[in-house]
């Protein structure tokens, strides 16, 4: 994190100045980078320039945006001079190095790596479950981890209603959360299992096409988590505000492109049905139900991948818990988006509406 996160926040501006920010997306030419410019084109975000930084690998190369070709830059802290908004996307290592740059000249910094999520002072926020976390904060907002926000999203209605007492996620997680060389590692080692060929993975530790394996995070050896379930546990509860939330979690990596699935049993105080939490989502923002038991039609990747809903299904008691005060669901969301660049495109909605 910044070291002087405290000794910047008071030069710099809670809100922007203006109403049409200048934009900075660090880590343009990225599997996220590329879809924050989607988003920012497809929802008219009202940007005044846009910035497109990169590593020098890239610098000189142009993206496409409303009908133009705009160049990527090289990243230097220089970068954020005049710049209102910067969207970082490019790891944990570039964030800690040039968030501070970027607050320093006046930007507030939209953050999806994991470097500052825990941090106090800095907000981490899913909008449709607490954007009120947006009122203070001091230049970055933390986007959180991809399978946190989709989770929260389908999870924030029930815990409204009645307050999760606990939780069990198993995860389908795609290759887009492992970045764009991943998701090209799985088209390529698919194409030559196809034709027969043997393939040497260069990004994943574990051969991808028809297969699955356990997350690729840091494994934890004493507790024997890996440090996307950890991380997704701290989250869940910090998004949904109960700290002491026992949550179980299995990460696992599956030959997905770009649409994270889960499946969660998620327990009550009190008993609840399938009927309620139908209810309950009925006007939930971020969502969509598609939960067809005779058509056996269900949340899935193909259909979630694209869309900045998180659908929801396989709503059903949960018979491993006698009381009743069990619901089982399946929910899937488009990892680039609302996992990631969605997410942090509406937290600059926010932003700007205050
Ligand atoms: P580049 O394409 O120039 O390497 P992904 O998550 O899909 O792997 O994307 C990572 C993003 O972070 C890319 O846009 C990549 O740019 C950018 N990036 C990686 N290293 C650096 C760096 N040292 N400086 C600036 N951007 C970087």
């Amino acid at each position: 994190m910044p070291t002087n996160l405290e000794d910047t926040a008071s030069t710099i501006s809670r809100r922007f100045h203006t109403p049409t920010p200048a934009v900075a997306i660090v880590g343009a030419t990225g599997a996220v980078g590329v879809e924050l410019l989607q988003c920012l084109e497809r929802r008219n975000f009202p940007l005044s320039r846009l910035r497109l930084l990169a590593s020098a690998r890239s610098a000189g190369k142009t993206l496409p945006f409303a009908g133009q070709e705009i160049a990527v830059e090289e990243l230097s802290e220089a970068s954020f001079e005049g710049i209102d908004l910067a969207l970082f996307s490019a790891g944990s290592g570039i964030s800690k190095h040039y968030a501070d740059a970027a607050v320093r000249a006046g930007a507030i910094v939209v953050d999806n790596s994991s470097a500052f999520r825990m941090h106090p002072e800095v907000p981490l926020v899913v909008p449709e479950v607490n954007d009120a976390a947006l009122a203070s904060h001091r230049g970055i907002i933390a986007n959180p981890n991809c399978v946190a926000a989709i989770a929260t999203v389908a999870l924030a209605p029930l815990h409204r209603a009645d307050p999760i007492r606990r939780l069990n996620i198993a995860t389908y997680q795609a290759a887009s959360g492992a970045g764009a060389a991943a998701m090209e590692e799985l088209r390529e080692s698919t194409a030559a299992y196809l034709r027969g060929e043997s393939y040497q993975p260069r990004v994943l530790p574990h051969p991808y096409a028809f297969n699955l394996f356990s997350h690729n995070a840091d494994m934890d050896i004493e507790s024997g988590y890996n440090g996307e379930e950890l991380k997704v546990i701290a989250e869940v509860r910090r998004i949904l505000g109960a700290d002491e939330l026992p949550v179980g979690i299995t990460c696992i990596r599956v030959p997905v492109l770009r649409a994270h699935g889960m499946a969660m049993t998620v327990t009550f105080d009190e008993a609840i049905t399938p009927e309620e939490v139908r209810r309950l989502y009925a006007d939930a923002p971020g969502l969509r139900l598609v939960d067809d038991r005779a058509a056996n039609h269900f949340p899935m990747p193909s259909e979630a991948s694209g869309q900045e809903d998180v659908l929801v299904g396989r709503i059903r008691k949960d018979f491993g818990d006698p009381t009743g005060c069990s619901i089982a669901l399946f929910v899937v969301g488009d990892q680039l988006l609302k996992g990631a660049a969605l997410n942090a495109v509406q937290i600059a909605e926010q932003l700007l509406a205050r």
